[in-house]
């Protein structure tokens, strides 16, 4: 690849997002870890440089950093948040602890003659998430952005094209932050020559090497993102493939039927349908901690994958459709878990397979729905909300059993339905309803009820990494909540989720 970025991990969650913003200017770019060599680096030749933020802080004894003559290849580099304080520190600046962590979006006023800032205005809200902060600059830098309370909130040295800023560009609640990637990317000399079909030829080219003749079972939900990585399956391997799609009793109310009719009759695809709804519940009786459920889960899957590849004879390769999201919150390298989705920190330390691909595991859910038109996947099948593997058993707070399945299926169900009838399912990124574990006092027909409370979550989002809880009408909020408690027997009470991610997470559990 001609043009390329290196982004050099230091933990952040949102490593996988700067890539993402690069790729979005059609730049190709590689996330690499700290510890990456400068004989590597020089290898990779990449135009530009990009320090990732990360939880440390460089005063930790275990602090990650990285080679220093890094700085002296003479490319230009980008340090965000915690790479902007390691460079200030390798650099000769001084990084402090604040008292307080700054946190959440805040003005941040730019100085809009810096190459970096071309294009915005002097005055932006950017996300600030930090606790250290460059107290003065190394010799050659000058300061470009501050807030109130952190007055060097981005620094630059022109001559060899070194930039730092607090703030994470790489979000969407910075405003016009792919605008500073973008800058970064001219400094960088980078034209642009990158796009999402040559993906797509580059992972089936990639997939068909790799395989060669051996059998492959796919892990399909149904959803964007294993349907995708099936056809790109598909595509490479032909009728080498098995789908496999696990009815865990844990799906929407008629998900299963629907999943069958979309995949059953495709001439390219030999799909098998499992019932595994019993073993499931089973094992989730009395679970009552998230992370244990999930495990559960993940454990589950990988054996009925198990049982069946006995019964074809010998499958080499398991494919799951696992996206980035699920990779990061899981516990990626450095960062922190948030939660182990089923298909990554959920899977159990033995797996009677060869190998798990997961051709998608670097890209975001439009990236994936990107790939899946690429393929000529129907606009209904790409466009649909994802779905988490873990199902409703992440959407019931607490014990599973088969009563609350039912409530919140119908009540799920209910609300699904007035979002389309209202249109605004082109607008909400995802939305679906929780079971909370909360029961409460009610009155309905002149008697007392002590019913349950379903909470309703809807967001909007382009990547899931962050997004902002959506603001629906309240006349329809009115509608969905008569429906439910009328038409949803031992359900008295309907709540809206009005936090975004972060502070929440878009599931419950
Ligand atoms: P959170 O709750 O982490 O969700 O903000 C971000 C996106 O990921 C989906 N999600 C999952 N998807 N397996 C999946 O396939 C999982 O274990 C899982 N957990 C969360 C969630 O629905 C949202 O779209």
């Amino acid at each position: 690849m001609e043009e390329k970025i290196l982004i050099i991990d230091f933990g952040g969650q949102y490593n996988q997002l700067i890539a993402r913003r690069v790729r979005e200017q059609n730049v190709y770019s590689e996330v690499h870890p700290h510890t990456i060599t400068i004989e590597k680096i020089k290898e990779l030749n990449p135009k530009g440089i990009i320090f990732t933020g990360g939880p440390a802080s460089i005063y930790e004894k275990d602090a990650p950093t990285c080679d220093t003559k890094i700085f002296e290849l003479g490319i230009p580099i980008l340090g965000i948040c915690y790479g902007m304080q390691l460079m200030a520190n390798t650099l000769g600046g001084v990084v402090k602890k604040a008292l307080k962590r700054e946190y959440g979006q805040m003005d941040v006023e730019l100085d809009t003659n810096s190459k970096l800032f071309q294009g915005l205005e002097n005055n932006n809200i950017c996300l600030m998430s930090h606790t250290d902060y460059v107290d003065s600059l190394p010799s050659g830098f000058q300061k470009i952005a501050s807030t109130k309370n952190c007055k060097i909130a981005g620094f630059a040295n022109t001559s060899k094209n070194f930039y730092g800023v607090q703030f994470h560009p790489e979000v969407n609640h910075t405003l016009n932050g792919h605008l500073i990637i973008k800058n970064f990317l001219d400094i960088c000399s980078c034209h642009g020559l990158w796009k999402m079909d040559y993906f797509k030829d580059l992972k089936v080219k990639e997939l068909k090497e790799k395989i060669g003749n051996k059998k492959v079972l796919c892990a399909l939900s149904g959803g964007v993102d294993s349907s995708v990585a099936a056809s790109l399956l598909a595509e490479a391997v032909g009728a080498n493939l098995t789908c496999i799609f696990v009815d865990h009793g844990l799906l929407r109310k008629n998900e299963a039927e629907e999943v069958e009719a979309m995949f059953a009759n495709r001439s390219d695809v030999n799909f098998i349908k499992i019932d595994a709804k019993e073993r499931f519940l089973k094992r989730l009786e009395n679970v009552f901690e998230p992370e244990l459920k999930r495990k559960i889960i993940g454990e589950e899957f990988i054996r009925v994958f198990e049982n069946e590849a006995s019964k074809i004879g010998k499958v080499d390769y398991l494919v799951q459709g696992t996206i980035y999201p699920d990779v990061i919150e899981s516990g990626l390298g450095k960062s922190s878990v948030i939660k182990s989705h089923h298909n990554v920190g959920g899977l159990p330390d033995h797996v009677d397979f060869k190998e798990i691909i997961e051709p998608l595991r670097d890209l975001f859910k439009d990236e994936v729905r990107k790939v899946g038109r690429e393929l000529g996947l129907s606009n209904d099948l790409v466009n649909r909300q994802p779905f988490p593997g873990p199902g409703l058993a992440i959407r019931i707070i607490g014990d599973i059993t088969e009563e609350k399945l039912n409530i919140l299926k119908d009540a799920d169900f209910i609300f699904r339905e007035e979002i389309k009838n209202h249109g605004l399912d082109k607008n909400i990124n995802q939305y679906f309803a929780v079971l909370t574990n909360l029961k409460s006092v009610g009155v309905m027909g002149d008697s007392r009820t002590y019913d349950y409370t379903i909470a309703l979550r809807a967001v909007e989002t382009d990547d899931f990494m962050t997004a902002n809880f959506s603001k629906i009408p309240y006349d329809v909020l009115e509608i969905v909540s008569k429906r439910i408690v009328n038409e949803v027997a031992n359900v008295n009470r309907v709540v809206y989720d009005i936090t975004s991610k972060p502070p929440a997470t878009i599931e419950f559990e």
